[in-house]
């Protein structure tokens, strides 16, 4: 049985919080996966301030900023064996939520320096308004985050080189259903994601 949490970096519940139940679905299919969703819509989520007080007092946490979706974030995080996060795509980049949630992992750098992620799968997927509003830049963010961690970050296959984008026509879930090549990578990128995290534990 593999863990793979998923994350909507949205903050709405619109078209990143259908695509990636989506793919925690499709990711479920592949058998022996259990999934957790986490949806940064409505949720209180702070910066990281580089206070360094994590790093100082080496805690796996971030000790100043308690109180936020990260309580829920981090224990889920550490639980994970593979993660699949979702961000709106904006200015071509990721949304600040998704972002600061990406920054608040640092307190995790312990976990990276003891090798205890290089085993751990990640996949991503971007959710423009456009057709190509800049879902391979925003991806490439995520992406970057995985390389960061010593995640493996793995593509959608042939299909999708970096990831799942899906075009919305910024008409939230419905438009995103509609995205049929799209919502194809969203699923490839997430098989793909529960298979080599299975191979990984074996
Ligand atoms: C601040 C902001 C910036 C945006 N920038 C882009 C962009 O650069 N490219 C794009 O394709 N869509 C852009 N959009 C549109 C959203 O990416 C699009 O509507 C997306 O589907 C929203 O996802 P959600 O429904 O999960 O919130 C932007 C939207 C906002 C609010």
């Amino acid at each position: 049985m593999v863990k793979i949490l998923g994350i909507s970096g949205s903050p709405r519940k619109a078209a990143t919080y259908y695509v990636v139940q989506e793919a925690l679905k499709a990711a479920e299919s592949v058998g022996d996966v259990q999934t957790k969703f986490i949806s940064l819509a409505g949720k209180k989520i702070n910066f990281c301030i580089h206070c360094d007080r994590c790093i100082k007092e080496g805690v796996l946490y971030c000790p100043v900023s308690k109180g936020d979706v990260m309580d829920e974030i981090y224990p889920a995080f550490i639980e994970a064996d593979a993660y699949i996060f979702g961000s709106p795509v904006y200015q071509m980049t990721t949304s600040a939520q998704l972002q600061a949630c990406l920054n608040r992992l640092r307190p995790l750098w312990p976990l990276i320096k003891d090798g205890m992620l290089k085993k751990k799968v990640g996949g991503s997927i971007a959710v423009g308004g456009k057709r190509h509003g800049g879902q391979e830049t925003a991806l490439a963010t995520i992406n970057n985050f995985y390389l960061c961690f010593s995640i493996i970050s793995v593509s959608a296959g042939y299909q999708a080189y970096n990831g799942a984008s899906v075009w919305s026509q910024d008409r939230k879930d419905k438009g995103a259903a509609e995205d049929v090549v799209g919502m194809e990578t969203v699923k490839a990128l997430a098989k793909r994601v529960a298979e080599t995290a299975k191979m990984l534990k074996k």
